[in-house]
């Protein structure tokens, strides 16, 4: 709570501190109606590049472009007053060096008005994330599966088993070193996460990783049965929204064509005089 009774929002440095302590929770929202679910919940709300398959259909996060990212956290950040917003950054933003990253988080963060980026990579991420938050733009890292990589991982298959273990390890250790507040591991064996979890000084946030980990994120329209395209094995559905909807939906249809609906009291009559 701040002097003037206005609640505080965490800021990167308050979620680093978290480290070990009471887990994370972090969800995804893509519009300003669901971010007001989300933010009373949550420590930070991820406007997640998922929104270019979750909200537009697209076959995988590639299409998503920098002028989505921007409208999509605009709409979040109407509806977020407690959380701490982060945003990621969309494919081909970030990838080609240091200032074209910086040019862009810095686009989204004043233009969204959110704290920090998330950027996918570990190693090969390790100077822009250094230049980044010497430069005043916390980064939450993203290691494990990369939905962005999706074409040299060769799918969206578990990251890090057997011997491939020890270059997760290594990205870990490289996002911490270059100054990331948080990193996220995505669909690693929960025996590894939780090594790194151990390893590393900065708080690991799970998806399809371990219990153990500092925090958990998932999609917000995977937990509440909304996205029913495909369904990951690391997704809990705490609600069927999705098939509540289509009985809603179908009861509509039904009664649009039976002519019960609109009802008497859904119609309006004549204005009265005088009342
Ligand atoms: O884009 C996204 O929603 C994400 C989370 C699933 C971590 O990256």
């Amino acid at each position: 709570m701040s002097a003037t009774g206005e609640v505080k929002r965490p800021v990167p440095p308050d979620i680093r501190a978290r480290k070990g302590g009471t887990p994370l929770v972090v969800l995804t929202a893509y519009t300003t109606p669901v971010a007001r679910l989300v933010d009373p919940h949550c420590d930070i709300v991820l406007v997640g590049d998922s929104l270019g398959m979750v909200v537009h259909g697209l076959p995988s996060t590639l299409g998503v472009t920098m002028e989505m990212m921007i409208l999509h956290g605009q709409a979040v950040a109407r509806g977020t007053a407690k959380s701490m917003l982060v945003i990621d950054m969309p494919f081909g933003s970030y990838e080609e060096g240091p200032e074209q990253a910086f040019r862009n988080a810095a686009r989204l963060m004043v233009e969204t008005g959110a704290a920090a980026v998330k950027l996918e990579g570990g190693v090969h991420m390790e100077e822009t994330i250094a230049f980044l938050t010497a430069r005043g733009i916390p980064v939450m890292a993203h290691i494990g599966l990369t939905p962005q990589a999706v074409n040299t991982l060769g799918g969206y298959r578990v990251q890090g088993r057997g011997e491939d273990a020890a270059r997760i390890r290594r990205d870990a250790e490289a996002v911490a070193r270059a100054g990331a507040f948080s990193v996220v591991l995505e669909k690693v064996p929960d025996a590894l996460a939780r090594e790194i979890t151990n390893a590393i000084d900065i708080p690991t946030i799970g998806i399809g990783a371990s219990v153990d980990c500092d925090g958990q994120v998932l999609v917000v329209d995977d937990m509440l049965g909304l996205f029913t395209s495909f369904r990951p094995k690391f997704v809990k559905r705490y609600a069927e929204l999705g098939e509540e909807a289509d009985r809603a939906i179908a009861a509509y249809a039904a009664e649009v064509r039976a002519r019960t609906f609109p009802a008497p009291e859904h119609v309006f009559g004549e204005k009265v005089p005088g009342k």
